[in-house]
């Protein structure tokens, strides 16, 4: 399989904090990988840096063999690279569709085809009953959908969501995680930040543990599952059980 991704010793300080420190692993096309750790861990930080949002001190990051290092956030964006974001940014003000099509745009294509590509993404996510409703008057878990649809028009190849499930009640987690996998099966490899351990262990072929900006594990679940630094830094002493 090829390397969709490769995240080369990636650091980043904010004061004298190391909030991203030496931070290597690669993605390989289709998967989708877990990114997990405590609060404060490093986890968006390093989102921010692969998509352009914050510029690294040192490291590097390659998308399909090229560096994309310093490129502006657009720009990563057109190559193939989407994102979602942990604290949502939908225009409230603004229907669905109007939200979605804003996503689309974004890759230069027509009005008219910005329009077709953001209601097949708003059907795609299950909102299509609610294209013409404003954003406002969603629930959380629908905007977390929104985002989806709105980071799916711009076709990436590499999706990066950040806590897709947090804030949403329990009911609404499995719809989301279905829709994660669905969105995979069209071939799009992820990388999804996760508190949800349950989430994580079902939708992730390899999982990257961080604590305290460093990286302590990048390998298959199971093995993440007992790594005692995992268990010690992220699940405080209590050993995860996926049941
Ligand atoms: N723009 C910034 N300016 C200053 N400090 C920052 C900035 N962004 C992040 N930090 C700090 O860097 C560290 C890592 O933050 P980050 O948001 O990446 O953590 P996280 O793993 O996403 O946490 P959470 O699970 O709470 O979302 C934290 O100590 C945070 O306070
Ligand atoms: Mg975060």
């Amino acid at each position: 399989m090829t390397n969709i991704l490769e995240v080369e010793n990636l650091s980043k300080s904010f004061g004298g904090i190391k909030a991203n420190n030496n931070i290597s692993f690669k993605a390989s096309s289709g998967e989708i990988i877990g990114i997990i750790g405590p609060n404060g861990a490093g986890k968006s930080t390093l989102f921010d840096l692969i998509t352009g949002y914050t510029k690294p001190d040192t490291g590097g990051v390659k998308f399909n063999g090229k560096s994309i290092l310093n490129l502006r956030p657009d720009l990563i964006s057109s190559l193939g690279i989407g994102r979602t974001f942990q604290k949502l940014k939908p225009f409230l003000d603004q229907t669905l569709l109007e939200n979605v099509m804003i996503g689309a745009l974004a890759t230069g294509i027509n009005l008219n085809q910005a329009r077709d590509k953001a209601l097949e993404m708003i059907d795609f996510v299950d909102l299509i009953d609610k294209r013409h409703h404003f954003a406002k008057e969603l629930s959380t878990g629908q905007r977390k959908r929104l985002e989806l649809a709105r980071a799916m028009a711009t076709e990436p190849k590499l999706l990066m969501m950040d806590e897709v499930t947090g804030g949403v009640d329990q009911k609404t987690v499995p719809g989301l995680v279905e829709l994660i996998k669905k969105l995979n099966k069209l071939g799009v490899t992820i990388l999804t930040i996760e508190h949800n351990m349950r989430v994580i262990m079902d939708i992730s072929h390899k999982i990257l543990a961080l604590d305290q900006g460093k990286k302590i594990v990048f390998d298959k679940p199971k093995n993440v599952q007992l790594n005692e630094k995992v268990i010690d830094a992220y699940l405080g002493g209590v050993n995860a059980t996926t049941s």
